[in-house]
């Protein structure tokens, strides 16, 4: 029986289970994939024990992704580049460790407008912590052409912009309005109207008609950032899917076959999320 597991504080919130549990049964695997609460204190000694723990590995959520990322063995490039990590996994008594957040997005971008071609694109990020930074390397290896950073305090999105060799623009939220008009792909990072009952105020009818327009969180599934682009005729991709494919290369770390992720496994996240979604 292969054991994983997600720690993160608080933890009970965590969709990953239905998701892993999914896919152990389709797939037929002997598994399990359980919820643990780990406080950051106990952060060191859990990640440090996996070796000699029941667990193959895990999942990290929030508090701990970039805590964590100093408490494993070996980080892989896509680790060490975004200075957090999400997925540790056990092999020969070390712990191994990677961020698939951004390769997550990419395939969520990828899976809903198919053909989607990155190369050449100008993307506008908004939000600048942890998941923008993941989001952005991926986009870089995408081969996108420009990268604008707009961020509420400007000094995270210059001092992101600044570790990556490749001409990244930060701006200021308030900024928008001179590049609107240039962007193909606007992404939400922020948790702004999420966590608060604040508006980004973004100028959705400046954007080119065919601009795709994200955003990475899934409380309400259509976020009312997106309810805001959609409503203004821009084709729009749900966060939710992110989730999905960012779960993908763990499972296949752990229990060695790659899953996939089908309308059928959104569906069954997205009622979790929403008892009333219909596909
Ligand atoms: P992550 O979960 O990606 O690591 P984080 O570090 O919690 O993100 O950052 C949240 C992001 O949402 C930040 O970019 C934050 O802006 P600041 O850096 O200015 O704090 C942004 N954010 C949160 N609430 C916001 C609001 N009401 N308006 C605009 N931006 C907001």
């Amino acid at each position: 029986m292969i054991k994983a597991c997600v720690i993160g504080y608080p933890i009970k919130h965590s969709r990953s289970p239905l998701i892993h549990g999914y896919w152990l049964k389709a797939l037929g695997i002997e598994g399990t994939y359980q919820k643990v609460e780990v406080s950051p204190a106990d952060l060191a000694p859990f990640l440090k024990g996996l070796p000699r723990s029941t667990y193959i590995g895990c999942n990290i959520t929030l508090p701990h992704k970039e805590a964590a990322s100093t408490l494993v063995d070996q980080l892989d490039d896509r680790a060490k580049r975004t200075g957090s990590i999400n997925t540790v996994y056990v092999r020969d008594g070390l712990t191994h460790a990677t961020s698939t957040d951004g390769q997550g997005f990419v395939a969520n971008i990828r899976w809903r407008t198919p053909n989607y071609e990155f190369n050449g694109k100008r993307v506008l990020v908004l939000g600048a912590g942890g998941s923008s930074r993941a989001i952005i390397d991926e986009l870089l290896r995408c081969n996108v052409a420009q990268i604008f950073l707009a961020n509420r305090t400007l000094v995270r999105a210059e001092k992101i912009a600044g570790s990556f060799d490749a001409g990244i623009l930060p701006l200021s939220l308030t900024d928008l309005t001179q590049v609107l008009g240039g962007v193909d792909l606007l992404i939400n990072t922020t948790s702004a109207g999420i966590a608060d009952d604040s508006n980004l105020d973004i100028a959705f009818e400046k954007l080119p008609r065919t601009a795709l327009v994200t955003d990475i969180n899934y409380v309400p599934l259509i976020t009312p950032f997106l309810q805001q682009a959609e409503a203004s005729g821009l084709p729009i991709v749900p966060g939710l899917g992110m989730l999905l494919h960012q779960a993908v290369t763990g499972f296949e770390l752990w229990f060695g076959t790659r899953p996939t992720v089908t309308d059928e496994l959104y569906a069954l996240v997205a009622r979790d999320i929403d008892p009333g979604y219909v596909s």
